[in-house]
């Protein structure tokens, strides 16, 4: 799959990885597409050695031997803060981070891991909910902390084609065009990010979820919520005018896309992998 092969998206990553670096990164927050909260909640990742959940397609010497980094100290602040801002949170001691995160440090970080803290989703994938979990953590940015979403702008797994993935390994195969469905959300996903900046990039992400080729685009909401965090982490009042830049893209399984997109500059610092 597209996160244990070479790609264009995966060299963006190492380019926004050593630019972190370079910049002295503190460390890297972040939501993906694979874990999500019960109820009315969220959750944060404080287990001190997390294992890594294995990955369909992957072979396991791609990650097995990379060593994770969970930020404790850090993950607590994100808790507080949170928690501050209204939301029922709590510290899952317990988790084992899944691939839609652990594969995009490998790809950003091969030689080390930063100190990193996870925050899940919620299960009831309300778009403005998720908005202000982004938002509650944004502060984190003028310290030096990355903030991530990982998930996918055209995500639907039941629409992929996935005959030359199981026949011949090829998740890039493209026999035929990605399917009119898809372009056109992946496009409207583009617009919203890149001519919006400030308030109105929440509004208009958030609005993506009522486009009429949403649920063909997501037959599930879980890959769409990172998007909801990064425009509330880079969606406030003090953003306007900074605009997202699309920096990468590979489709795959024909249907799927997925779009790199990078707001803000160092050391300003806002960084995101959709
Ligand atoms: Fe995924």
């Amino acid at each position: 799959m597209m996160l244990g092969e070479p790609s264009e998206s995966a060299d963006c990553w190492k380019k926004a990885g050593d630019e972190a670096l370079a910049h002295n990164i503190k460390g890297v927050i972040m939501m993906g597409a694979h874990w999500d909260a019960a109820g009315d909640r969220i959750e944060v990742a404080t287990n001190p050695n997390p294992g890594k959940s294995p990955v369909a397609y992957v072979h396991p010497s791609k990650y097995v031997d990379y060593k994770l980094n969970p930020d404790l100290k850090t993950a607590d602040r994100c808790i507080s803060m949170l928690a501050d801002a209204g939301f029922d949170v709590a510290a899952n001691p317990k988790f084992d981070w899944i691939h839609d995160t652990y594969l995009i440090l490998i790809r950003m970080f091969p030689n080390g891991c930063p100190p990193t803290v996870l925050v899940s989703m919620n299960a009831r994938f309300d778009p403005h909910f998720h908005v202000k979990v982004g938002a509650a953590l944004r502060p984190l940015r003028k310290e030096g902390y990355l903030l991530i979403g990982s998930g996918g702008a055209v995500h639907n797994l039941y629409r992929n084609v996935w005959m030359p993935m199981l026949r011949f390994s090829d998740n890039f195969a493209q026999e035929t065009p990605p399917e009119p469905w898809a372009l056109e959300f992946r496009q409207a996903v583009e617009d919203a990010f890149v001519h919006n900046s400030g308030p109105k990039l929440r509004r208009a992400v958030t609005r993506l979820m009522k486009h009429p080729l949403y649920r063909d685009a997501h037959a599930t909401d879980d890959h769409f919520m990172a998007a909801m965090f990064v425009a509330g982490a880079a969606g406030d009042e003090e953003d306007e005018g900074v605009y997202a830049n699309l920096t990468a893209e590979t489709w795959e399984l024909t249907n799927m896309c997925n779009s790199q997109f990078t707001i803000g500059n160092w050391p300003k610092t806002l960084n995101l992998a959709a």
